[in-house]
């Protein structure tokens, strides 16, 4: 008989890849996945411990499985990702109906796991074996054009708010030869984009020459058109890199470049090792690359020590660069974190600044969404759109395109001139 997997997943495309990863794992012991908490036999929590908000989320989770659990005494309730990682045992003490926690380094072994607890204990996995955990786990199983690959995990930079490097610990590449092969078997069941994930992405190390030599090599397989790459660090991104946005068609013209201030007062205090002239000589850099390049970012507001100065600082930094969208956060103090040992700004006021920044950060995105319009752009579709006879995909800088189109283009890469801008997503009409 199958069971039912039910599985949330909170935070950054990493933990998303690594969600589906292990609901492949599951599916190899019977395991098949359910949208729908009530009728689960098991219950995988994959959580985020970026923000307070967001770590909290798994304890109001965990108290509405409590009638479930109650109703059915064999639900078992698995809690991943990073808070498993942070708070290890501490959950099983919080939260008893817990039967299993797993790092993110640790899921590969979650069927030996799963045995344990079938035998009645209750088990905390948190080692970061150094082994490569994705060699460990089955072939991936793919639907969509679209796929990513997870490159580098961990992070070695310590930003003073960051929980990351404690969470998914050093920063470690896998090698080249590994990507390749897995690259080639997304290729062969009909993926035509690869986005490589790595917590520093653009710090990868698997081989000579790296990241730009790794995207190198994958344009290099035949049936991959589309290449894209995230998070980024302003530090990691070398010559090479920056000369392949100009040099390799395959490259999209789309760059997540978190900054997340513009005063260097406060980067410094972020142990972030680089001043806002730094990232605008870079983004001046990319753009003599790849003059097409859109950019996004991360924004904190309201860090330890933060001025309105500062504040206005990091408005200049945005007005000065232009972004196409934004993720935008007020400062979250994070256990453990050197800053969070540090006087916030009274949450008012980091709430006003927020809302400042967002405003600026919309009225860009309107902007860079309207220069689209007349344009004739690739578009990679990849579903239906939300009206009938409608066709969804993305175009080269990451916006969803909204056409006109018959289902079967499904997979394809096709020219379509854009006719609107909407707030979040393009219109347009197919072009040949
Ligand atoms: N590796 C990436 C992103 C890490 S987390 C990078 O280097 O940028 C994603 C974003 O969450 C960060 O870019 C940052 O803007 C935000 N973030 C991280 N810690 C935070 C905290 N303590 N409070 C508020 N936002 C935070
Ligand atoms: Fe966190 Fe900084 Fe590492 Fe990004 S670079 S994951 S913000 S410590
Ligand atoms: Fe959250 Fe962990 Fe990603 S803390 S943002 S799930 S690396």
């Amino acid at each position: 008989m199958t069971k039912k997997l039910f599985v949330k997943t909170y935070g950054c495309q990493m933990n998303v890849h690594d969600g589906e990863r292990m609901a492949e794992l599951l599916a190899g012991q019977g395991y098949e996945a359910t949208d729908k908490a009530e009728e689960a036999d098991m219950v995988l929590l994959n959580t985020c411990h970026i923000r307070e908000k967001a770590a909290e989320k798994v304890y109001s989770d965990i108290g509405r499985l409590k009638p479930l659990r109650a109703a059915k005494p064999d639900l078992r309730i698995a809690v991943a990702g990073c808070v498993a990682q942070a708070e290890g045992e501490e959950i099983l003490a919080r939260a008893p109906i817990v039967d299993l926690v797993v790092g993110p380094q640790s899921y590969h072994t979650l069927p030996a796991l799963m045995a344990r607890v079938d035998a009645g204990e209750k088990v905390v996995e948190t080692e970061f074996p150094a082994e490569d955990k994705f060699a460990h786990l089955p072939p991936r199983k793919l639907r969509a054009p679209t796929a990513f690959l997870t490159v580098q995990e961990g992070c070695d930079k310590f930003c003073a708010f960051c929980v990351v490097p404690y969470t998914r610990g050093a920063e470690v590449s896998r090698p080249a030869q590994r990507i390749l092969t897995e690259a080639r078997g997304l290729v062969e069941q009909g993926v035509r984009e690869i986005t490589l994930l790595g917590q520093n992405v653009n710090a990868w190390h698997g081989a000579e020459g790296g990241l730009a030599a790794l995207v190198r090599d994958l344009a290099g397989i035949d049936g991959l058109d589309r290449i894209r790459y995230t998070t980024s660090h302003p530090n990691d991104m070398d010559d090479a890199l920056i000369a392949a946005h100009g040099e390799e068609p395959k490259l999209m013209p789309f760059l997540h470049l978190p900054v997340q201030s513009g005063s260097d007062r406060i980067l410094k205090a972020m142990n972030r090792k680089h001043r806002a002239e730094d990232y605008l000589r870079l983004v001046e850099r990319l753009r003599a690359a790849q003059p097409d390049l859109v950019l996004s970012s991360d924004f904190i507001v309201g860090f330890p020590g933060e001025t309105e100065e500062d504040f206005q600082a990091t408005l200049a930094l945005i007005e000065a660069v232009g972004f196409g969208s934004a993720f935008s956060f007020t400062y979250s103090p994070r256990p453990g974190t050197p800053a969070a040992e540090r006087t916030g700004v009274p949450e008012p006021e980091a709430h006003d600044r927020l809302l400042r920044l967002q405003a600026l950060i919309t009225r860009q995105q309107r902007e860079t969404q309207k220069a689209m319009v007349g344009r004739i752009l690739p578009v990679l579709f990849e579903k239906p759109g939300r009206m009938p006879g409608q066709m969804t995909g993305k175009s080269g800088h990451l916006m969803a395109v909204a056409v006109t189109a018959p289902d079967d283009l499904r997979g394809q890469i096709r020219p379509v001139r854009v006719t609107a801008a909407l707030t979040n997503s393009l219109g347009g009409e197919l072009a040949s």
